[in-house]
């Protein structure tokens, strides 16, 4: 028996990084996979590699920052594949700024993506889950546990993340809905957000360098170290989990 057999998965942000990553995982482990994204050739080939080498999967263009495409998608991923049963709010981004530099509408725009979105995808994802339960998984970030200077707006939208997902818990699990919701809080993961966030600095490669000091184990984390931790809080393995911020970081926040 694989892991997630016969359930149903929604991955936002699925087309790259650790989304690419976990959507790859979850069909593997037997999970028929919504890949979801906006950007449609890249999330598209994630779907099609997954179905050329024997598992399910479907792509969806999806912006996790509109309520009317999670209304849309959600009801086609249930006529199509079933009703839901895991939902993974990964889609996000970085702006890179400081408290003094960060403009108001990097601000706003962070929040809608990284934040907002996760509002929105949980509180959708709960009405199709309340009558057979689910697992709602939302990817926050050591940014969400300890503060980072250059990614104010960042920062505040994974810490946010964070404490929903204990409130939404709670809530599920005082209604009896059988719906468990987890935040996982990745350290610096080699991903395109990373790649590109560095190239906007002058200093990227020295950036990286202290980043990767950062971590005890003394290198960044694979998309594949995310993924795995987020297959466990998707599955039933994890039934007694809910509320839980689950950390994958190389020791990061150890210290
Ligand atoms: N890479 C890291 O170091 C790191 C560390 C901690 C947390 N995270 C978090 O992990 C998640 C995935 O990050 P990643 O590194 O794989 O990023 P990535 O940039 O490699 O991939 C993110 C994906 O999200 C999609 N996306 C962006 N805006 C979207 C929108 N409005 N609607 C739908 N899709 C959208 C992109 O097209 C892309 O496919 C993010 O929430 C990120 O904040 C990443």
């Amino acid at each position: 028996m694989k892991r997630v057999e016969g359930k149903v998965a929604l991955v936002t942000g699925g087309a790259m990084g650790i989304g690419e990553a976990t959507c790859c995982l979850l069909a593997r482990e037997g999970a028929q996979v919504a890949v979801t994204d906006i950007n449609v050739a890249a999330g598209e080939e994630v779907a099609q590699r997954i179905v050329e080498s024997g598992g399910k999967a479907r792509f969806y263009h999806h912006d996790v920052a509109k309520q009317e495409d999670w209304q849309r998608v959600m009801k086609e991923v249930t006529s199509d594949l079933g009703p839901l049963d895991i939902l993974v709010n990964n889609a996000g981004i970085v702006i890179v700024g400081t408290v003094e530099d960060a403009t108001l509408a990097d601000w706003r725009k962070t929040q809608e993506i990284n934040m907002e979105s996760v509002f929105i995808g949980t509180q959708e994802a709960i009405a199709m889950m309340k009558d057979r339960g689910g697992s709602i998984v939302n990817i926050s970030s050591v940014m969400g546990l300890v503060g980072g200077t250059i990614e104010a707006a960042y920062c505040a939208s994974k810490g946010g993340v964070r404490m929903f997902t204990k409130a939404s818990a709670i809530h599920c699990a005082e209604q009896g809905y059988g719906i468990r919701i987890n935040s996982v809080h990745p350290g610096y993961i080699m991903t395109p957000l990373l790649v590109n966030a560095a190239s906007t600095l002058p200093n990227a490669e020295d950036i990286l360098k202290e980043l990767i000091s950062r971590h005890p184990v003394g290198h960044l984390g694979e998309a594949d170290d995310i993924a795995y931790g987020i297959l466990y809080l998707a599955s039933d393995e994890s039934k007694f989990v809910t509320g839980s911020e689950l950390v994958i970081d190389g020791g990061y926040t150890a210290r």
